[in-house]
């Protein structure tokens, strides 16, 4: 089947069953045209929550997916690729249960602990960081959740991504510290889980100076899973949207370098907006998902055997829905 039938088939499909395609910025272009919601993972998860049709089927990573069913489990939600976020996978339950230990062997008591998990994260997680108090964030809310958190007079445990946590604490003008680092947890506000993104590790301060030895009046946008020390030398850092919202409001004569996963750059992409990278930054994951995979899903739900189902079961949906509703119901 061509590119032109896949399409014409889903948009049928879509039409014929109650379907809504989601998918995230990062997906390949043919597969994001076909969205009906497209967004950063925050946008994604309030839209998918307001959706009134049955079946989703979300072209993410897996806990993209995993979150729109915690939300609202009466949904049923297919993903052409159940494909695992990399950092998602750096903590288990198991890890996280160490990381708590960590903190208590440093003499802080578990009840003065508020654990805050990234949305780049399993359910399993989600439900312990819920059962403590604690709630999720996104890397469009990150401060924001990290202010109410700490409203709470408790040490934040931040997981897994340790950037966004080290980024959030120098915006905030807080103190953070890394588990593993040698570092006294007492010394600091945000306790940081040792993650990270492989793919945002790709830009370095090297290509920062590089832009801007070559284009000195160059802007560079960057997310905040990027290291430290590259926000450092960033005139912008913002999630995925923000990241848009900044390009689109300059000067279209203004050069910009961004910092981010390589299809959504590439689709802003003209004569002034480069890839901040020499190395091509894409996600392995999130470039699972094919037209025809989302297609065979498609055609799944028509013919009533539906494929890549996202099942969670009732006791990590009670608590992982807790820290997923209390993030959502900070506007
Ligand atoms: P956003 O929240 O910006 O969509 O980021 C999700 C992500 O996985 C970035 O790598
Ligand atoms: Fe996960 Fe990084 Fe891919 Fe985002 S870009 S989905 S954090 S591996």
């Amino acid at each position: 089947m061509s590119d032109i039938d896949y399409k014409s088939e889903i948009e049928r499909i879509k039409k014929e069953c109650g379907v809504t395609v989601v998918a995230h910025f990062y997906q390949r272009d043919e597969v994001f045209e076909m969205g009906d919601i497209t967004g950063d993972s925050l946008e994604l998860a309030r839209r998918c929550k307001e959706e009134t049709n049955p079946w989703i089927v979300f072209c993410g990573v897996g806990f993209m997916g995993q979150s729109v069913k915690i939300i609202d489990p009466s949904k049923r939600v297919l993903m052409p690729k159940i494909a695992c976020c990399a950092m998602a996978r750096m903590i288990d339950a198991s890890y996280f249960d160490d990381s708590v230990e960590f903190m208590e062997k440093h003499g802080i008591k578990k009840e003065n602990i508020l654990p805050v998990t990234y949305i780049n994260s399993d359910a399993t997680i989600k439900a312990r960081v819920g059962q403590m108090g604690g709630l999720v964030c996104t890397s469009s809310n990150a401060s924001k959740i990290i202010s109410k958190a700490l409203d709470s007079g408790k040490k934040i445990l931040f997981v897994p991504d340790r950037c966004l946590g080290q980024n959030i604490a120098i915006d905030m003008g807080l103190k953070s510290c890394v588990i593993g680092d040698g570092s006294n947890p007492k010394d600091a506000d945000i306790i940081c889980f040792d993650g990270f993104c492989s793919v945002h590790q790709l830009f370095t301060p090297a290509d920062v100076e590089f832009y801007r030895n070559r284009y000195p009046d160059i802007k560079i946008a960057v997310h905040p899973e990027c290291d430290p020390k590259v926000t450092a030398l960033a005139d912008f850092v913002g999630s995925t949207s923000q990241l848009i919202k900044y390009i689109k409001s300059l000067d279209p004569e203004q050069k910009v370098a961004v910092g981010t996963e390589y299809n959504l750059v590439n689709r802003l992409r003209d004569k002034n907006t480069y890839v901040l990278s020499s190395t091509k930054p894409e996600c392995p994951t999130m470039n699972e998902t094919t037209l025809e995979d989302l297609y065979k899903t498609m055609k799944s739900i028509e013919d009533g055997e539906p494929l890549n189902e996202i099942f969670v079961d009732d006791n990590t949906v009670k608590y992982a829905r807790v820290a997923l509703d209390r993030m959502l119901d900070i506007k």
